[in-house]
């Protein structure tokens, strides 16, 4: 019996990129990304470095890869970069200053444009304000903001100086924002009185105090005054950022740090246990962001951007931050929640902008669906041209509601696959050239060598499940989990020699493309066959009833599993007493008896991540023992865990 995962997913629909929009586009056909692949993974230390020199260097490096410590990687090594320099001086330089960085939209409604030249005004102050306060190359700095131009502020001046930032999620508890000092050592935090959310003020400087109460290593509290209510400020440790910018000069020289510096820790929760300290270095994170964004996004001159992540989440740092600014764009910033005050708050922001490249998550679309579609119909989304998700596999049928509702049919979709870890897009589509198809990620990205591998290590053949992995390095992929080099070898690098093991099942089709099937820590195993969660919940989602679904494993004497789906229903649709029934047929048509689930569970909600991605763990617990007991912290909302085991 094989141990490779099977896959029983079919998709037929193909949508080509239109001729106009491959016209202008950087990659233009599927024939010349193929041939820039196949170059580039023939000698990817030629195509990085070729990108590489895009960016603006101090000193140039010596040598590109240094690959002889595997898996510990060294790129561009004897170069010297500000990433700061390249997000701003350069645009500034280059006579763009008076180009708008940032259309921040605060969930209130109050408004800002910040230029590139204001941008830059404002880290070089800021830098100077972190410095005055004793902050050093290497020190670590937690920032906890809301989503305001100042978070990106706070992570380009820390970068400007050699700070290394490490920016905590403003849904955050104080016990992570503790957990996560105690790990980086901190020494300085910026944070602001409070944040929008949903309509009330998050209140991050008392979360920041309370953590403050068991950690004392921290000198500076740098406090932004956004919403204006009550806090404390503790003298000789807080301070306020308008008054430590006021008289500071706004002459800040960008210094060339080592291409190896470190650039932030970004903490993930991994699946179990205690969050990893993602570390990320400067030139080769630089390199593979700046690269990522012209290509994937197509990015031109004229776009207005909008990325809807939290610059707390890898996406923010590379799809807000770094990659974006790193090429000059325009983007829109949205302080608050999408249903603030309603659902259509994102399309009214889309027409006000006349936003043309929109990323988002699968969760973010699944809401939106399960919503309604008049939200979306009561605005002009006329000026999109590009659409982008990430986070999750997106469901063909949610894929195809962005594709008609959002995009109206005329926008390709990037579903882009990558992690905190590779810091960069790895797998997707380039929207002039790849013929998408819903569900996939589709190709990889130029310089990745991506590959599925079975248990012995040979490649799996079209169809066949396996686990996802990169055979090369790549710039910007994690240099080790901050202060455990031992987890980033057992992690990332144990199960085959030399080659990064992503912990995802996958498959690929007869076209090559990569079908991402599920987390592997995730996989069932029924009756011997080992089946992903994406494929059995894509069908359910697939039925028109359905709004989102999470499928687990619980033990079952005879099948070895029993399959277990949670579902919930679009807005309105009662469960009745024949849907169980019929959404069980459903999947046996679209997939095979096989994946039928035993049985289906009706919820109000899914436990979530604060990121948006299910946490099939959690409903494993449920179903196999009834009670919780890992780790919750990550939880979005511990009610819904709470509702579910109640109604077990
Ligand atoms: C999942 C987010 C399918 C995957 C940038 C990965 C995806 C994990 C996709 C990383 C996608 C992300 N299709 N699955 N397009 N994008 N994933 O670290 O399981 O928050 O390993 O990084 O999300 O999540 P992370």
């Amino acid at each position: 019996m094989s141990n490779n995962i099977e896959s029983l997913q079919k998709e037929d629909r193909i949508f080509s990129p239109s001729p106009e929009f491959s016209a202008t586009a950087h990659i233009k056909s599927m024939e010349e990304y193929e041939t820039l692949h196949a170059q580039s993974i023939a000698d990817p230390e030629a195509f990085w470095a070729d990108q590489a020199s895009s960016l603006t260097w101090q000193k140039p490096w010596d040598t590109v890869l240094d690959w002889s410590d595997a898996p510990f990687a060294r790129w561009f090594d004897g170069g010297k970069i500000n990433a700061a320099e390249n997000c701003l001086d350069r645009h500034v330089a280059a006579g763009k200053g008076d180009n708008i960085a940032i259309h921040w939209v605060g969930e209130p409604g109050d408004t800002r444009d910040v230029t590139f030249s204001e941008l830059l005004t404002d880290t070089c102050r800021f830098a100077n304000a972190l410095k005055a306060r004793g902050i050093k190359p290497g020190d670590r700095v937690l920032i906890y903001m809301p989503m305001v131009p100042e978070a990106a502020v706070a992570m380009l001046a820390c970068a400007r100086i050699g700070a290394v930032h490490s920016v905590v999620f403003g849904g955050f508890s104080a016990t992570s924002i503790k957990d996560r000092l105690e790990d980086s050592e901190a020494t300085a935090i910026i944070t602001a009185d409070g944040g929008w959310r949903r309509g009330s003020v998050v209140p991050l400087k008392a979360n920041v105090d309370e953590a403050l109460e068991s950690y004392d290593a921290v000198e500076s509290v740098f406090v932004l005054k956004r919403c204006e209510n009550e806090i404390t400020m503790t003298d000789g440790r807080d301070v306020w950022w308008h008054e430590v910018t006021a008289d500071v000069s706004e002459d800040c020289p960008p210094e060339g740090f080592d291409a190896e510096h470190p650039l932030f820790i970004l903490y993930t929760s991994g699946s179990t246990g205690k969050p990893k300290g993602i570390l990320h270095t400067t030139g080769g994170y630089m390199t593979g962001t700046a690269t990522t964004f012209k290509y994937i996004f197509d990015h031109q001159p004229d776009d207005i951007y909008w990325c809807t992540a939290d610059v707390g989440w890898i996406t923010g740092h590379s799809y807000i931050v770094y990659g974006p600014m790193a090429n000059g764009a325009t983007q829109v910033m949205y302080e608050g929640a999408p249903n603030q005050p309603d659902w259509d708050r994102f399309w009214q922001i889309v027409a006000d902008y006349k936003v043309t490249i929109f990323y988002t998550a699968p969760t973010a679309i699944r809401a939106f669906i399960k919503a309604g579609d008049h939200h979306v119909e009561k605005h002009d989304l006329s000026s999109l041209r590009l659409l982008g998700t990430v986070g999750e596999p997106i469901n063909p049928e949610a894929w195809m509601w962005y594709h008609e509702k959002i995009g109206g049919g005329r926008c390709p979709i990037v579903d882009t696959w990558w992690q905190t870890e590779t810091g960069g897009i790895m797998i997707t589509p380039l929207p002039g050239a790849t013929p998408l198809k819903p569900g996939t990620a589709t190709r990889p990205f130029l310089g990745i060598d991506a590959a599925i591998l079975d248990e012995t290590g040979e490649e799996c053949g079209p169809n066949e499940g396996g686990k996802l992995v990169i055979r090369k390095p790549w710039p910007s992929m994690l240099r080790t989990i901050y202060k455990d080099p031992e987890r980033f070898k057992e992690t990332y690098w144990n199960e085959y020699e030399g080659i990064y093991l992503a912990g995802d099942g996958a498959r690929t089709d007869d076209d090559g493309y990569f079908w991402i099937v599920g987390r592997l820590d995730d996989v069932l195993n029924v009756s011997g066959h080992r089946l992903g969660t994406a494929e059995v919940e894509s069908a359910l989602v697939s039925h028109d009833a359905v709004a989102e679904a999470a499928v687990v494993g619980r033990p079952h004497d005879i099948k070895g599993q029993a399959v277990v789906a949670f579902v919930t229903l679009k807005e309105g649709i009662d469960h009745g007493d024949d849907l169980a029934a019929e959404l069980r047929n459903h999947v046996g048509t679209e997939i095979g008896a096989i994946a039928k689930p035993d049985d289906i569970r009706f919820a109000q909600a899914l436990p979530k991540t604060r990121s948006g991605k299910i946490m099939r763990r959690l409903l494993k617990e449920i179903v196999s023992g009834g009670e919780v007991k890992g780790d919750t912290t990550t939880l979005e909302d511990f009610n819904v865990v709470a509702s579910l085991q109640k109604e077990d």
